[in-house]
């Protein structure tokens, strides 16, 4: 069983029932060559933390001593290592050295018999360099011996490993046609050259195209993947688990890993590191070493700062801040660099999992975060979902600092005294109407002064798309009190512009839909403000609670009565979770829902969504916030699916 606990767009923390214990990922797995280990298995579970190892099947089935052992004695023991042990099944060794003499069905028997927790079909490793037709076949092998292996794997975890090369198509028929094999954990394979290669870019489209295809609510295994640098990449799509037997190859090279990049020990000048491995050391003393004792050290050094960089993931996913760590690591290397502004084509398909607002502030790296999904979502539900209010004038002001609205008050106030006009500032992550200037991702971005010129020309397109669309009679920029004087020149009406009343109807419809605002507020509305703060807090309507909006995201909580409006205003299956029967008493409660009870949901759904639980005849249950989207409330059998804030008691 594969639990999602917490999650950032797909990047998550999971938990993985496995024979031997649970697995929380992300989680590195140390490659073990059983004939020659370098660090002790006991201080790898103790002292530096890995709960869990990857050694290979094959090398054990063909050393008749280590073999009778394992069959004997079982792994674990053999090993001696209390935690979790993947196998591969020598396909990269036959494939790298040409020893085939395995088959799919041995090597998976004979894994499931040695007591592995997780086993390796004998996949086909593909190379970049294959033809499409030749790849295609060795997928279609692949396939088959996962279908083989399933109906072998006993109580063993079967790892399905997708191939598919460079081919997108490939990969996401492979992915999905795992999808209805019994498989437990999936590797993405055949990735080992493109990672020698420094083409990030490519196992970027790589990575993409698998994830598609898969059940998300099986783990992802990156196979290969053992250098820090793209730990926070890969997490951030959607890989739960890496493995690493380059800690070990770097460290007979000499050579040094970092989240940054490697560093060999024959260019460095001091040892920089304050690692358990290296601390205490000097460059010299570390020179002077004898090689095994070099080695050692330096392969504790790569396993201590790798396990560090899967903490810093780990923690990343938790406090909301991964994108800028993977922008940050991928200005690391100039390849990296290109992996990053290749995420940018996969926008659409990242925006799926993106959630509604995070909790900390978003950082603006460099021009690749104009890419990011969460800006680009802000610019297009503008350009879908806002509505012009019905003023005479529009001002434009260049961006401040924020909240705008604070910022430019005095301003509006006397251009409200003069004339009838609507503010809007012109920011680099689109135009944002004055009453917008709270919400996700708008104030909580931070810019920097200097626009670079991606910036530059993106504003510089939105403003002119907006200035084909907006109604007003008259849009002028603001440039100082003499705008005010030309103004009182030109315009004729009362002014009618209300930032308040603007402000709940905008939210509303950026953040449900067009249409929802007006749903919401028809009758007589009455906003109660916070008295420290003035910001709107609750949202009444013919005196009922119908929206709450938050301090830290600006977006609105639903009530019961505004769910309500929203369910008559909006046909389903749009804004709900459809649960089955025998879980709607438990909602109507205020318990959760449940993966394993939901019926259907709005596609439309993202994480950290208010939704509106429903039943069979669409009576609305409960209302509360999505932790997952349509796919995913689908495929896990385990988890809550929707966290209820009130339930609709009868
Ligand atoms: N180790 C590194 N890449 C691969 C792969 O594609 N398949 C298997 N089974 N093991 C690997
Ligand atoms: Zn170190």
């Amino acid at each position: 069983m594969f639990e999602l606990l917490r999650r950032d767009g797909l990047a998550r923390i999971c938990k993985l029932d496995t024979p031997h214990g649970i697995l929380e990922t992300p989680a590195l797995l140390p490659v073990i060559n059983p004939r020659n280990i370098t660090v002790p298995l006991n201080e790898l579970y103790d002292d530096l933390g890995f709960k869990a190892i990857i050694t290979n099947s094959y090398i054990i089935r063909n050393n008749p001593e280590l073999k009778e052992q394992a069959l004997s004695t079982g792994l674990h023991e053999m090993l001696g290592y209390k935690g979790v042990i993947m196998t591969d099944s020598g396909t990269f060794q036959s494939h790298m050295y040409g020893e085939v003499d395995v088959k799919n069905d041995d090597i998976v028997s004979f894994q499931r018999d040695i007591g592995s927790d997780i086993g390796t079909v004998l996949d086909i490793f593909t190379e970049p360099d294959w033809s499409e037709a030749r790849t295609s076949e060795a997928v279609d092998v692949t396939l088959a011996r996962t279908e083989e292996a399933a109906r072998l794997k006993g109580d063993m975890l079967l790892a399905g490993v997708v191939q598919g090369s460079i081919f997108p198509e490939l990969r996401e028929r492979c992915a999905r046609s795992l999808a209805s094999i019994d498989a437990d954990v999936h590797p993405i394979g055949g990735v080992v050259p493109l990672m020698e290669q420094y083409r990030f870019d490519d196992l970027v489209d790589v990575i993409v195209a698998s994830k598609k295809g898969l059940n998300p609510s099986r783990p992802v295994h990156l196979f290969g993947a053992g250098h820090p640098m793209v730990f926070a990449l890969a997490a951030l799509l959607g890989c739960d688990m890496f493995d690493s037997a380059s800690y070990a190859k770097f460290a007979r090279d000499g050579r040094f890993m970092f989240p940054e990049g490697t560093s060999s020990l024959s260019d460095m000048k001091v040892i920089s590191c304050h690692c358990p491995a290296c601390n205490g050391h000097s460059y010299e003393d570390i020179v002077a070493m004898r090689p095994a004792e070099r080695i050692a050290l330096i392969a504790r050094h790569n396993l201590w700062v790798s396990q560090e960089e899967v903490q810093r993931v780990k923690r990343a996913i938790l406090e909301g801040d991964l994108w800028e760590l993977v922008e940050r690591r991928c200005r690391g290397h100039p390849a990296l660099l290109d992996a990053l502004r290749r995420l940018g084509d996969h926008e659409e398909f990242l925006e799926l999992t993106e959630p509604l607002s995070r909790d900390n502030s978003l950082f603006y790296t460099g021009p690749e975060t104009l890419r990011r999904p969460a800006i680009r979502r802000y610019a297009r539900r503008f350009f879908e979902r806002y509505e012009y209010p019905d003023t005479e004038v529009m001002i434009v002001f260049d961006e401040t600092s924020k909240p705008y609205g604070r910022c430019r008050q005095q301003e509006m106030r006397d251009v409200l005294a003069e004339c009838d006009s609507h503010f809007f500032v012109e920011s680099v992550l689109g135009p944002v109407p004055i009453e917008l200037d709270e919400m996700y991702p708008i104030a909580q971005s931070v810019l920097p002064e200097r626009r670079d010129k991606e910036a530059v020309e993106g504003v510089k397109e939105m403003m002119e798309r907006m200035s084909h669309e907006h109604p007003y009679a008259i849009a002028v920029g603001w440039d100082g009190p003499q705008t005010l004087d030309t103004l009182s020149l030109m315009c004729v009406n009362k002014p009618s512009f209300d930032v308040d009343l603007a402000r709940v109807k905008a939210v509303a419809d950026m953040q449900f839909g067009r249409g929802a605002g007006g749903a919401l507020l028809d009758g007589r509305v009455e906003l109660k403000k916070s008295e420290n703060t003035g910001k709107i807090r609750n949202v009444l309507v013919n005196g009922e609670h119908v929206l709450s909006m938050r301090a830290n995201d600006g977006f609105f909580t639903l009530k019961i009565a505004g769910a309500e409006r929203l369910r008559k205003a909006f046909p389903a299956p749009r804004l709900r979770v459809r649960v089955k029967d025998d879980s709607v008493p438990f909602n109507r409660e205020g318990k959760n829902v449940f993966c394993t009870f939901v019926e259907d949901c709005d596609p439309e759904i993202r994480p950290m969504d208010e939704v509106l639980v429903v039943d069979s005849s669409d009576e609305l249950v409960a209302i509360g916030r999505a932790v997952l989207t349509r796919d995913e409330m689908g495929a896990f059998r385990t988890g809550v699916a929707v966290k209820v804030r009130d339930g609709n008691k009868k």
